[in-house]
């Protein structure tokens, strides 16, 4: 690969008033991850060594997205929208800083890959000073068409600007371009604005440069690599191929599913060898499965490390803070969060673990609850190692459960509990002999003197 300096000029300029949303386009998420992410993270990889991003004015959200996933990248305002030409341009002190290349790329382009971005500089490093990525999608309609003879890129022509034999052409523009830095600025500032729409056009670029006796070429890749979101359909439907994708790279990586097409993943899920996840499960954000670990049908899963072993589920709910010991068992219809649940400790059935720890080898009884909230404060609830929690007990935190401790069913435990001891929080069990027998026969007297009484 190259080993020239690089600068990725990222637009991310558009509001995309087509996706209905109070929220900027790029800052739309798919498989968990804003689409200026996935792109900056593609442009990342494809080995640039400065990065430029231009937003839209007042859009210090979208500059700080990306700030948050390239702390040094340079932000740049297009103030107005005037082209795609005038939009690279804002980012002219950087492209004055003479990278041996300038890579310019949509924001909205979320499943675009490092190795494409990789073919469009190795173009340049054959000689080209531009080289556009091209595809042939199945229908054409709107994208600049790529006019080439010989294998050299002559023109992109705009579908408003072209004639009837150009918009023929099924090469299109996918709106990636790679300029070789030293000619950039010398063909960007010939880009006039006498078209239909009177934009800056950077498409242009091409031509220039072909007068100026300088070589443009096309690069062609598939569809999917330049797949613009505008809508939210289109949002769904790059959702839907980036599923796929994660899909696929845990299957090479040897994870286990039983049914690919039911598990949903995120860009940043983690997972260790032979790990099984059953049919209908979701990864949210920032999920680590360990070793072994079984992840059964219906659960959802986010913010949470899981440790070795571990079985979650079916049924499970994990959410951000959970912190799952090596072979704990979480099972069906239990809740945790911001909690750390120790090696071999189970909470089985139908539990919610917030705020809390629990030690290792402890077992939670069905039904037990900690109660964290107060209705103004949140407050923990420590359980030590090898404790029994009894069925259906609430623990209301703040409160302390030494290791060994037993709880008994029913309880509702608002004090301390030292290790080793039994603690019992429930009304007393009262039996009252014959008590029913009496009562039934109370009632059937009534019942005839009622009858009598008619
Ligand atoms: C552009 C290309 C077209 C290509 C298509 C691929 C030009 C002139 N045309 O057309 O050949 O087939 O993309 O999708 O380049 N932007 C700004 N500021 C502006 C204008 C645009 O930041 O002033 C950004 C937009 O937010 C968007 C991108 O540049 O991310 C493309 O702009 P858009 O207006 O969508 O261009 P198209 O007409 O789709
Ligand atoms: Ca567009």
């Amino acid at each position: 690969m190259s080993e020239r300096s690089c600068l990725a000029i990222v637009l991310a300029a558009g509001e995309g008033t087509r996706m209905r949303s109070s929220r900027p386009k790029v800052l739309h998420a798919i498989v968990g991850r804003t689409l200026l992410a996935h792109v900056l993270d593609a442009v990342m990889r494809a080995g640039v060594t400065a990065m430029a991003v231009v937003v839209g004015p007042g859009r210090d959200d979208v500059a700080a997205e990306a700030k948050r996933i390239v702390p040094d990248a340079d932000i740049f305002v297009q103030h107005e929208r005037r082209g795609t030409a005038h939009a690279v341009l804002a980012a002219r002190d950087a492209i004055a800083r003479n990278a041996g290349e300038i890579l310019v790329v949509y924001a909205d382009t979320p499943l675009l890959r490092p190795a494409t971005l990789k073919r469009l500089r190795a173009a340049l490093a054959q000689g080209a000073v531009i080289a556009v990525l091209g595809f042939r999608p199945a229908d054409p309609k709107g994208y600049g068409r790529l006019i080439t003879r010989d294998g050299e890129l002559l023109a992109i022509r705009e579908e408003s600007e072209a004639d009837v034999r150009e918009r023929a052409i099924d090469l299109c523009n996918g709106g990636i371009m790679a300029l070789a830095g030293p000619n950039a600025l010398a063909i960007l500032d010939r880009i006039g604005n006498t078209n239909r729409k009177g934009e800056f056009y950077l498409t242009d670029a091409v031509e220039i440069a072909r007068k100026l006796g300088l070589k443009s070429v096309a690069v062609e890749a598939e569809e999917d690599d330049v797949r613009g979101v505008n809508t939210k359909g289109q949002l769904a439907e790059a959702e839907t191929l980036a599923q796929e994708r994660l899909r696929q790279a845990a299957l090479d990586a040897g994870v286990t599913l039983v049914a690919p097409e039911t598990v949903f993943l995120s860009a940043d899920t983690k997972f260790g060898t032979d790990v099984v996840v059953e049919p209908y499960v979701v990864f949210g954000e920032k999920v680590t499965v360990g070793d072994g670990a079984v992840i059964h049908s219906f659960s959802h899963l986010a913010g949470a490390t899981i440790g070795k072993g571990v079985s979650v589920g079916p049924f499970a709910r994990l959410r951000p803070g959970t912190r799952l010991g090596d072979g704990a068992r979480i099972g069906n219809f239990v809740e945790v969060k911001e909690a750390q649940i120790e090696a071999g400790a189970k909470a089985n059935h139908l539990s919610y673990i917030g705020d809390a720890f629990v030690g290792a080898n402890t077992n939670v009884g069905a039904g037990t609850i900690t109660c964290n909230y107060d209705g103004h404060d949140k407050h923990r609830t420590e359980i030590g190692k090898d404790a029994f929690i009894g069925s259906n007990s609430a623990l209301v935190a703040p409160v302390k459960i030494g290791d060994g401790a037993y709880i008994g069913s029913g309880s509702v435990i608002t004090d301390n509990v030292p290790a080793d001891a039994l603690a019992l929080g429930r009304g007393r069990q009262v039996v009252k002999e014959n008590w029913a027998t009496r009562l039934r026969a109370l009632k059937s007297l009534g019942k005839k003197k009622a009858h009598r009484a008619k």
